[in-house]
């Protein structure tokens, strides 16, 4: 079982990064085969600062290796180190009838926001269906939200098939992380980095415990009465870090009074800065060998483009692109 996703570099990664896509492509490494890599190409459609790209794809890189992807047992790699991926986003958008760019809700919702509104955006998808379509995997982990970007790349495969010949192409499995619980923000909000409420996985301790300390909302509950557990931000987010029964010790925290939200979010701070221990060592170790993440990618583009190269082939054969 061939399992595919990308992440792109668009920041500093957050724990809601991490719960929804982060740490289940890792436990995918011990299910099947993992191909992951750093869609910068996409990231192109909202970023325009070269130095940032740049920044953001190194960055991610180390910090993905860090939460625990290992690069022996999956394929890792930075998207525009395949150039194949463009010639096949070429040919699947000879096939994409504009309609069904124009339904794709991302495009729209970017352009709200305020994104340029470039031929780049429009044509995400089948640029995100040939990232997918050019590795033969079988099944693509996503948030909700790639939901529709899925479907447009199983529609693309299809007519490929019908076009040029069946089963030329592998139509994937979307794996919708329905069950992944929402993250929230600091604020309650789905924590979202165009929110402003977002709790990073790696940082200094000192501005860490800080943001926790400042920006996890609260009620106004008196330090000595009982507090409500129902809607509770710093529950919501202690429950992925704490064990069971440190959970349940809370609650009764919560429920008995006498204790004030002060030491709710320090023990909070506590299990976080615990949970990610390991990988902030892991992190540390990659960023005192200067050469590692580069040799890391390198490596992942070879073997990715080794795949690539052969499904690419196989397409340009049945299109009548290689034609001597
Ligand atoms: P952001 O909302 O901060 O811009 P992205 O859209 O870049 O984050 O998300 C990258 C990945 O992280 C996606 O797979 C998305 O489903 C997941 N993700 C982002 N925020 C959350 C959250 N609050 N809870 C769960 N998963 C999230
Ligand atoms: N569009 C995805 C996002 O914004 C990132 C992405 C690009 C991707 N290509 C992909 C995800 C291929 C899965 C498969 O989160």
């Amino acid at each position: 079982m061939r399992f595919l996703t990308g992440l792109q570099p668009s920041g500093q990664l957050h724990i809601g990064n991490y719960f929804g896509a982060i740490k289940p492509a890792v436990e995918l490494q011990e299910k099947g085969e993992g191909y992951y890599f750093i869609a910068n190409y996409h990231a192109m459609t909202t970023m325009t600062d070269a130095a940032s790209l740049r920044e953001n794809t190194h960055a991610l890189a180390v910090d993905f290796l860090a939460c625990g992807l290992d690069p022996e047992k999956s394929v890792f790699w930075v998207q525009s180190d395949i150039p194949e991926v463009n010639e096949l986003s070429w040919i699947l958008s000879t096939l994409c009838p504009m309609g069904l760019l124009e339904r794709c809700h991302s495009y729209k919702d970017k352009v709200t926001k305020g994104f340029s509104p470039s031929h780049a955006l429009f044509a995400y998808p089948s640029l995100m269906a040939a990232d997918i379509l050019l590795y033969d995997c079988d099944a693509v982990p996503v948030g909700k939200d790639q939901k529709q970007h899925l479907e447009v790349t199983r529609d693309l495969a299809t007519k490929v098939n019908e076009r040029f010949g069946e089963g030329l192409i592998k139509l994937p499995e979307p794996i919708i992380s329905e069950l992944t619980a929402v993250v929230p923000g600091l604020d309650g909000q789905k924590m979202s980095k165009s929110y402003g409420n977002t709790l990073p996985i790696f940082g200094e301790e000192k501005p860490l415990r800080k943001l926790i300390n400042k920006k996890v909302v609260t009620d106004a509950t008196p330090l000595e009465d009982p507090k409500p557990t129902e809607g509770s931000i710093i529950l919501s987010l202690y429950k992925l870090f704490a064990s069971p029964a440190q959970y349940d010790e809370m609650i009764a925290g919560h429920q008995a009074g006498g204790v004030g939200y002060g030491q709710f979010k320090k023990d909070l701070f506590e299990a976080y800065w615990e949970y990610f221990r390991t990988a902030r060592e892991r992190r540390a170790d990659i960023l005192a060998k200067p050469d590692y993440v580069q040799e890391v990618m390198t490596q992942g583009a070879l073997r990715a483009r080794a795949t690539a190269s052969i499904t690419l082939e196989r397409l340009r054969k049945a299109a009548g692109l290689s034609w001597f």
